[in-house]
């Protein structure tokens, strides 16, 4: 039920209430004052009569009083007018129609009223007045009226009564219908949809309210409390901007120092490849090959070349900056990549570089080159810290884990990356910091103290998180673990 019915049925039984009691009280005042009307009445004619009686009774004899009494009784038609003996032996068509008992002070000259509201069902009210026509006073003037018409004005007050509380419900239910309709149920539906639209995360909606009530003031704050969210909204939205070119800034500038640490390991790579290019070249040149050993030697100067374009383009295309693009790539020929692209560095230093399984596909949804740019920032740490003639293994493969406690979820379905070197290892005082950006143990120009910070960012943006082992003198080993999406 609505506030405003709720009010309305209130109104009501109060007004009820209140016209109920009215009647009541109405009734009453309206019969006590028709009451001392008939009294006074009743007292006055029979005052009146009382010299004429006994005058008449004490000279002409008691019929000619009687007579008189009954031309009195013609001319005042609305009372009962007798004269009455006060003589316990009279017969009882003269005696009072109040038994005796009551009229004790009559007898000493008063006059009594009786009323009495049993008499014959509808009640009646006698005024007794003595005559002396004789010593003790045996006689007295009875003024009766019935009571009867009492009850038309019982019935009279309680129809009006009820008339009025049928005017006084309709018109306040009237009038509450309305005011409820125009001061809660309109206001409070406006803030209802307001709620509903916060709750749905729309903060455009405002109430619009002229009023100065309680409703305009929640009305006020609940738009206050929009805009500061939408003011605080926004300012996150910001804020996340801001922070997110930030890191694809550092990205970047992660990628060019990778980048610039490969061009110099590829410079050597290229090496090879141009000497034998130069050599048969040269030979070409000279002219004193014959036409098939001449096509023999331009064929591998092809294959040189597009070697060397192969490995040129994969530097650049790395280096190129791009947006995040999940997408559902086979991991097995992204970190194989990966991988070769640190192979001319890791050659330089003597570190052999495996990937294992190097045939099952892994499937996985992933930013194909933010994943590289993590393969490459472990690898070649591992690459760093190996003494040459040791081995950095990469291994693919999938399982289950518990991600960090602060994260809160429970086991998850992963796809696993670990790359385990059998290096220097990480100094214990040194672990709890490696994931802090510019944190770097590396000499002046060898580490920016970028690349695991970066690689821990992405990862942890592909929904996933980093683990590391150490042990100083035996190596490291860091396993990146990316949950299913959809699967737990
Ligand atoms: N496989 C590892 N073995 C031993 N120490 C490591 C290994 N990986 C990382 N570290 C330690 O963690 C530090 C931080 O590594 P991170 O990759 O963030 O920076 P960096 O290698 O020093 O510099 P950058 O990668 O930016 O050139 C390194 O300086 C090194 O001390
Ligand atoms: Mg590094």
């Amino acid at each position: 039920m609505t506030i405003a019915r709720k009010f309305t049925l209130a109104l009501l039984s109060c007004a009820v209430v209140a016209v109920t009691l009215y009647a009541v009280v109405a009734v009453r005042a309206e019969l006590r004052r028709k009451e001392s009307d008939i009294l006074e009445y009743e007292a006055s004619t029979a005052h009146a009569l009382r010299p004429a009686i006994r005058d008449v009774w004490l000279h002409d004899g008691e019929p000619r009083a009687l007579e008189v009494i009954q031309e009195a009784q013609q001319r005042l038609g609305n009372v009962d007018i007798r004269c009455v003996s006060l003589d316990p032996g009279a017969p009882a068509a003269k005696r009072p129609r109040v038994d005796s008992s009551r009229l004790g002070p009559i007898e000493t000259g008063q006059d009594v009223v009786v009323i009495d509201r049993a008499y014959q069902g509808s009640g009646r009210i006698f005024t007794y007045v003595p005559v002396r026509v004789g010593t003790p006073a045996s006689v007295a003037i009875e003024v009766s009226k019935s009571l009867a018409g009492h009850s038309g004005v019982r019935s009279a007050v309680v129809r009006s009564a009820a008339l009025t509380a049928i005017a006084v419900a309709t018109l306040s239910a009237l009038v509450t219908t309305l005011l409820g309709l125009a001061l809660i149920e309109r206001p409070l539906s406006d803030l209802v949809t307001q709620a509903r639209l916060v709750g749905e995360g729309d903060l455009s909606y405002r109430v619009a309210s002229r009023r100065r009530d309680e409703i305009s003031v929640v009305a006020s704050e609940m738009n206050r409390m929009c805009d500061r969210l939408r003011d605080s909204r926004e300012n996150e939205r910001s804020q996340t901007e801001a922070k997110m070119q930030a890191l694809a800034q550092l990205r970047h500038a992660d990628r060019l120092a990778t980048v610039g640490r490969l061009a110099a390991g590829l410079a050597h790579e290229l090496g090879t490849p141009l000497n034998v290019v130069l050599a048969r070249a040269k030979q070409v040149v000279a002219g004193t090959l014959p036409p098939d050993e001449t096509r023999d030697k331009a064929r591998i100067i092809v294959e040189q070349v597009e070697r060397m374009t192969r490995l040129i383009r994969q530097l650049l295309d790395f280096a190129r900056k791009r947006d995040l693009q999940s997408t559902d790539v086979d991991l097995r020929p992204l970190i194989t990549r990966a991988v070769s692209l640190v192979d001319p560095i890791a050659r330089k230093q003597s570190v052999s570089l495996q990937v294992s399984p190097d045939a099952t596909p892994l499937r996985c949804c992933v930013d194909p080159e933010q994943m590289t740019q993590v393969v490459l920032n472990l690898v070649m740490n591992a690459v760093q810290a190996s003494p040459s003639g040791e081995v950095v293994a990469v291994t693919l493969g999938r399982g289950r884990a518990v991600p960090p406690s602060e994260d809160g979820r429970s086991e998850l379905a992963c796809t696993r990356i670990e790359v385990r070197d059998h290096g220097s290892g990480i100094a214990p005082e040194a672990l709890p910091r490696i994931f802090e950006p510019f944190f770097t143990t590396k000499g002046v120009g060898e580490g920016t103290g970028l690349g695991l910070s970066v690689a821990y960012g992405i990862v942890k943006d592909h929904g996933g998180w980093m683990e590391v082992a150490s042990h100083p003198g035996e190596g490291s080993t860091f396993t990146v673990w990316l949950p299913d999406r959809g699967r737990a």
